[in-house]
C-alpha cells in the first residue's frame, strides 16, 4: 500500500490552502468564541473596567488594527463611549501622558506583535490599564495585561489574518454591548436581545459564504487582470473595508486601498479611468447610507469604473452598479459575519488563479516580533 497524502495535506481537512479551510471554518469558530465568552466572566471583567475609564484607547498592528477600527465605531454607537484608535507602532505618540485613568485594548492574535507589546508596556508605565484580546492563551500580550478577553479561533496557519479577525470582531462587540449594559446605554432586556443575535455570528458566516462563493469566482476573473481596486465603505463598513484590501493585496499582490467613500472624491478618484474597479461595501443602517453611497458610486461610475457592491441586502437598487453580491439581510451586529467573507474568498482566489501561494506571501511573517 503506498501512502499518497502528507501531514499538511490530512491538516488542511481536505481542501487545497489552510486560508481556505480557516475561511470555512468561521461559522464554526465564531460559535466556539461565542459560547466560551458566554460562559465565562471575561467581558463582565473587561467591561468593568471599561466603565471606569475616563480614556479609552484600542490599538493593534494589521488585521487586528481593523478589529480595533470596528470595536470603536460600536463603543461610539451602542456604549455612546468614544474610542481613539492607533496603529501600535505609533504608540509613542501617547507615550508622555499620564495614563492613570486610561484604559488600552490591545488586539493581538498571537499575543507576541513586539509593536503591540510595546504599546502595553509604555501604556502600563503611565499608569495605563490594559485589556488584552488574544488568541492564544498564556502568551505575552495577555500575560502583561490587567484582563484577557480570549477568542477561540483554534490555530490559524495561513499567515493573512481570516477566521480571527471575525472571532476578534465577536469578542469586542460582546464587551461594547457589556459596557453599554453597564453603563446604561442599554436596557437589560436591549442588551440580551443584542447578544443572542450575536450568538447567529456563525450562522451570518455560514450565508455570506454560501452566497457570495460562485459570483465570487466570477469576479475573481474579471479583476485578476487589475493592477489597482479600490474598496470604498462608509460607517461600519469603513473598517471592513480596510481590511478587505489588506487581505487582497496581502494574497494577490494586486494593489487594493481601501478610503471612506466620502473622503475618494478628496484624491482617490483622480486616478479612476476607464475599467477601474471600485468595489463598495454595502452595511446597515441603509436609511442612512443609501443615498450617500448612491452618489458615491455615480461619481465612479462618471468616471468609467467598474463598479461592484458588495453589501447587505437592500443595495440592490443602487444605480450604475455593473455586479452585486448580496449576503442577505443582517442587521448592525451581524453585518460584518455576512459581508467579510467574500472579501476572503475574493482575496484567495485572485491568489489562486494568479498562482501565488496565499498561505505564505512574499515577505509575509505571521508574528512580527522585530520594530
Ligand atoms: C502580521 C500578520 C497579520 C496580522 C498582524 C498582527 O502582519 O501577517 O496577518 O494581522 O501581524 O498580528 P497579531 O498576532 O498581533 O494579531
Amino acid at each position: 500500500m503506498t501512502v499518497t497524502w502528507s501531514i499538511e495535506d490530512a491538516e488542511k481537512g481536505g481542501y487545497p490552502h489552510y486560508m481556505l479551510k480557516e475561511i470555512m471554518e468561521q461559522p464554526r469558530v465564531l460559535f466556539e468564541t461565542y459560547t466560551g465568552l458566554a460562559s465565562s466572566r471575561e467581558l463582565e471583567n473587561a467591561a468593568k473596567l471599561l466603565s471606569n475609564a475616563e480614556k479609552i484607547f484600542v490599538t493593534g498592528a494589521g488585521t487586528s488594527y481593523h478589529a480595533g477600527l470596528v470595536f470603536a465605531y460600536y463603543m461610539a454607537r451602542i456604549a455612546k463611549r468614544p474610542v481613539i484608535p492607533f496603529i501600535s507602532s505609533e504608540y509613542l505618540a501617547y507615550r508622555d501622558m499620564d495614563h492613570s485613568n486610561s484604559v488600552l485594548v490591545a488586539i493581538s492574535q498571537s499575543g507576541e506583535t513586539i509593536d503591540t507589546l510595546q504599546a502595553v508596556r509604555s501604556f502600563k508605565s503611565s499608569g495605563g490599564r490594559v485589556i488584552a484580546v488574544s488568541n492564544v492563551i498564556g502568551s505575552t500580550i495577555p500575560r502583561e495585561a490587567d484582563v484577557t478577553v480570549y477568542t477561540r479561533a483554534g490555530p490559524e496557519i495561513g499567515v493573512a489574518a481570516t477566521k480571527t479577525f471575525l472571532t476578534q470582531v465577536l469578542a469586542l462587540t460582546g464587551m461594547a454591548l457589556t459596557l453599554a449594559q453597564y453603563n446604561g446605554s442599554m436596557t437589560q432586556n436591549e442588551y440580551r436581545k443584542a447578544m443572542d443575535t450575536l450568538k447567529n455570528a456563525g450562522h451570518a458566516a455560514s450565508a455570506g459564504i454560501d452566497r457570495s462563493i460562485r459570483a465570487v469566482e466570477l469576479l475573481a476573473s474579471s479583476l485578476r487582470s487589475k493592477g489597482n481596486i479600490y474598496v470604498l465603505g462608509r460607517g461600519l463598513g469603513v473598517a471592513l473595508a480596510y481590511e478587505a484590501a489588506l487581505k487582497i493585496k496581502e494574497v494577490s499582490y494586486i494593489h487594493a486601498e481601501a478610503y471612506p467613500a466620502g473622503e475618494s472624491k478628496h484624491g482617490p478618484i483622480a486616478l479612476v479611468e476607464d475599467g477601474f474597479p471600485v468595489i463598495f461595501v454595502g452595511v446597515p443602517p441603509r436609511e442612512e447610507l443609501h443615498e450617500k453611497l448612491q452618489s458615491n458610486v455615480m461619481e465612479m461610475k462618471a468616471r468609467g469604473a467598474s463598479t461592484i457592491v458588495v453589501g447587505v441586502s437592500g443595495y440592490d437598487d443602487l444605480k450604475g452598479v455593473d455586479f452585486y453580491i448580496d449576503v442577505g439581510n443582517y442587521d448592525e451586529i451581524l453585518a460584518p459575519y455576512a459581508v467579510v467573507p467574500p472579501f476572503q474568498l475574493l482575496a484567495y482566489k485572485l491568489a489562486v488563479m494568479l498562482n501565488r501561494d496565499p498561505d505564505k506571501p512574499r515577505n509575509l511573517a505571521k508574528t512580527v516580533t522585530v520594530e
